[in-house]
């Protein structure tokens, strides 16, 4: 099946679980009705897996995530633990030379409601070792509050790459590559039930969409990996930038609590 074929299909059935939660919770809101969840994620995966030959989906893969040249031979802990320490030790690109910590993630770091990725550390996550602790964080923390999110229980955070890029500038092909590995390992630990990507960098690495702008990509589901639900949104340093973006991502945080089901600020559940 084409690529693109396939991508929408994913989106209509992420959009099919997304339509079956909301059904589910207007019968238990409005007729007070105790009724089972549905999984239809589970039987969204069988139906993409059952597209097509293993052989074409693995090759369309590593045509999306191409292994960094010189770095097929990586080997990275299967425990979270151990991921933490390979990355702190990491030295295969340019910004382990300026870094003074390297910011791993913070958060519920089993299967947690979501995984937000970000782009990549500023000059007080490199202080501190922490993601998203400065302004921008501070905005990310109340947005995630609003749809009942928080580091302590049912969210985990990280960045697209680990060490602060120099002068905050974006980080390169080949850093997001490198560090693009301890991401997906990262994430198969954890194993979230969806993922939210916090502007263009990450966005655009975890979709595999390399050719889109943030306004093609936000507020669609996609599916990373086949599997886990993802959705995209403006980056909150753009969003204390350019106020105007403070309903786009409100909007698109709304529809991944529908989607979760997760409690909405100044909504009755
Ligand atoms: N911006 C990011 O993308 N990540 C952080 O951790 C902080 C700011």
């Amino acid at each position: 099946m084409q690529e693109d074929r396939k991508k929408a299909l994913q989106g209509a059935l992420a959009e099919t679980e997304n339509l079956i939660n909301m059904f589910e919770r207007t019968v238990r809101r409005n007729w007070d009705l105790e009724i089972p969840r549905t999984d239809f994620s589970q039987t969204a995966q069988k139906i993409l897996a059952n597209l097509e030959p293993a052989q074409e989906t693995k090759e369309e893969i590593k045509e999306e995530n191409p292994a960094p040249a010189g770095h097929g031979d990586i080997r990275l802990s299967l425990d979270l633990a151990g991921l933490k320490k390979d990355c702190a030790s990491c030295n295969r690109c340019r910004l382990a030379q300026t870094r003074n910590n390297t910011v791993f993630g913070d958060g519920c770091e089993v299967r947690p409601d979501v995984l937000v990725v970000g782009e990549g550390p500023g000059e007080t996550e490199d202080k501190t070792g922490l993601p998203f602790v400065g302004r921008a964080g501070e905005l990310l923390t109340k947005m995630l509050a609003a749809i009942s999110l928080n580091r302590e229980s049912n969210c985990y955070i990280t960045n697209t790459v680990k060490c602060r890029p120099p002068e905050n500038r974006d980080p390169l092909v080949d850093e997001k590559q490198i560090c693009g590995l301890y991401v997906r390992q990262q994430i198969a630990l954890i194993r979230p039930k969806a993922i939210l990507c916090l502007g263009k960098g990450a966005s655009c690495m975890l979709t595999g969409e390399e050719d889109s702008s943030m306004g093609q990509l936000r507020g669609r589901f996609f599916f990373y990996d086949n599997s886990i639900p993802l959705i995209c949104t403006y980056h909150p340093a753009a969003v204390l930038r350019n106020p105007d973006l403070k309903r786009p991502v409100w909007e698109d945080l709304k529809k991944l609590a529908r989607f979760l089901n997760l409690g909405i600020a100044g909504e009755r559940k």
